[in-house]
């Protein structure tokens, strides 16, 4: 069993990794194998609306030019998917907009190939504006037909300079408490009869 975690904050190791490996921490605990994918010093470019997705049904985008096939490709060999940003502006990154615009066209356009795979989004903030980008990746997952885990908040974590979020006691037991139910939710999914 494996969750690949997606990171696309601007700054390697950040906030959003330490949120991430907070909650990959409890996974990990579980006996579930986990991975990162960092995003930062890459560029995902948007979707082009070229369709082409929707005749060559590959599960991948016509547009080879950076890593969001080999993102696909992890995402697909995964039980479970771990989405995570940064606040920008009050939404998700561009890169995890660009990630949620292409991925999603090309899982809508063969037969929602992430369907059923446990998924969910973490949000490092400074101020405000986490909700718009929590509500960005939860309606990804919930258009994916993914199944999601709740916790014991919103997941969001406080902090401006990085190592910030530690500080953020609640945020962290949010983190903490979202590994634990993904834990708990990837074990049903494989075997419901499993306490
Ligand atoms: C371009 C940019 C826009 C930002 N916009 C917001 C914002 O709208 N609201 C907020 O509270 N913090 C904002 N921040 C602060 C980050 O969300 C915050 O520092 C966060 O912890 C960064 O996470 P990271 O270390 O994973 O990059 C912004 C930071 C940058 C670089």
């Amino acid at each position: 069993m494996k969750v690949i975690a997606l990171n696309a904050s601007a700054r390697k190791d950040g906030n959003t990794a330490i949120l991430l490996n907070t909650v990959l921490d409890e996974l990990k605990n579980e006996g579930i194998k986990t991975d990162m994918i960092q995003l930062a010093g890459k560029t995902l470019r948007g979707c082009t609306a070229c369709n082409k997705c929707m005749k060559t049904l590959d599960k991948h985008c016509a547009v080879k030019k950076d890593i969001l096939n080999d993102i696909i490709d992890q995402m697909l060999s995964a039980d479970g998917i771990l989405l995570g940003s940064p606040t920008y502006f009050s939404d998700v990154t561009a890169n995890m907009r660009a990630f949620i615009e292409r991925s999603g066209r090309v899982s809508r356009a063969n037969d929602y190939m992430l369907k059923r795979k446990v998924g969910a989004g973490v949000v490092a903030v400074r101020r405000a504006g986490a909700i718009p980008a929590f509500t960005g990746m939860f309606l990804y997952l919930h258009y994916m037909q993914m199944v999601i885990p709740g916790s014991s908040y919103w997941n969001v974590g406080i902090g401006r300079d990085i190592g910030d979020v530690l500080k953020d006691e609640e945020g962290l037991q949010t983190m903490k408490t979202l590994g634990q139910n993904m834990a708990w939710l990837l074990k049903k999914v494989a075997d419901p009869k499993k306490k």
